[in-house]
């Protein structure tokens, strides 16, 4: 189905392309053509992804934070006092306010993400809002074992923190991986806090992924954009489609990119070949139920200990014991 030809320009690109170079020639080059997820995030993915979670359709983000402010005290008082708090791929920063509003002298706030100016940055808002707490940033691809800092004083526990159902665009052996390795991260009687998105009604999930306004389409085609700028493509953006649907077996969302027409596209002296109505997988996203995830946790080495539910059942936030 996919023909490439052999380019000459990849020597040219930068050390930081290379992995995106080689992820997308490989993705391209597979019979069901992929792209991995976590290149949707440059600046305007960001941004998209900011306007997705403020839409009326996608209610995984209002939905976890109002949990999180509901059961604060209940979380706070499940994780203990003086515990060295770590949250996963940090970003803003925002939800961990709520739960440090709610901790009981935390030892320290150690925020670990890939993206170090944004870290930095929001690293140095938390400590302006927060003046007594210590903040350690690490600057680390979180989904490998993560080097903590030496805290200020010896924390009573560990406690991963891992927000925004994120932990559902990784398939279930990855999952178990990472979190295993977040388990390695923590240590025995270590907690971890994480929030997923529930299975629910199909029209409801679909709508948050294929919204009204076109916001999450534009998102998804965002990606042959960064790819046209950043690596030399020329897709056609119009030539492309956003396309969602919920495989019930698997539990999960898919996003697509559908060729509209037979076409070639060139990317790094590279040439792949689309069929009308081929497409290209860009996210899968997880939706559980909890005893489904219990079952990943448990094989990864956590007891669940709590969760917590919004009214109507949409997501929770789990929190587990990593085993002795
Ligand atoms: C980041 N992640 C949890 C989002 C999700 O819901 O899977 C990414 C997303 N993709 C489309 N809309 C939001």
């Amino acid at each position: 189905m996919t023909s490439a030809t052999v380019g000459d320009n990849l020597a040219q690109n930068q050390v930081s392309t290379r992995g995106f170079v080689a992820d997308v020639l490989a993705g391209l080059a597979a019979d069901q053509k992929t792209l991995p997820p976590k290149y949707f995030y440059d600046a305007a993915g960001s941004e998209l992804f900011g306007a997705i979670c403020a839409l009326e359709e996608y209610y995984p983000a209002r939905t976890e934070t109002s949990i999180l402010k509901t059961h604060a005290d209940d979380m706070a008082a499940a994780i203990g006092a003086d515990a060295m708090v770590i949250e996963y791929g940090a970003g803003s920063m925002e939800k961990i306010r709520i739960l440090l509003d709610a901790l009981v002298a935390p030892v320290v706030f150690v925020p670990v993400d890939i993206s170090k100016a944004h870290l930095i940055a929001a690293a140095k808002d938390l400590r302006r809002a927060y003046p007594d707490l210590a903040v350690q940033q690490v600057v680390a691809d979180f989904t490998k074992p993560v080097p903590l800092p030496v805290p200020p004083r010896p924390a009573s526990r560990r406690v991963a923190f891992f927000p925004g159902s994120t932990i559902g665009n990784f398939d279930p052996d990855p999952t178990v991986a990472f979190l295993r390795s977040i388990g390695d991260t923590v240590g025995p009687n270590g907690g971890l806090l994480i929030g997923i998105d529930l299975q629910k009604d199909e029209n409801r999930l679909v709508r948050a992924y294929d919204d009204a306004a076109g916001v999450t389409a534009d998102f998804n085609l965002n990606l042959l954009t960064r790819i046209n700028r950043e690596l030399g493509g020329n897709f056609v953006l119009e030539q492309f489609r956003h396309v969602v649907f919920y495989d019930r077996d698997l539990g999960r969302i898919e996003m697509h990119l559908e060729s509209l027409v037979d076409q070639s596209v060139r990317i790094a002296g590279w040439t792949f070949n689309f069929t009308a109505g081929e497409t290209i997988h860009t996210e899968n996203s997880y939706k559980y139920t909890v005893a489904g995830f219990d079952d990943l946790a448990t094989r990864a080495g956590f007891q669940r200990d709590r969760h917590w539910t919004d009214t109507e059942g949409l997501f929770a936030e789990l929190f587990y014991i990593r085993m002795p």
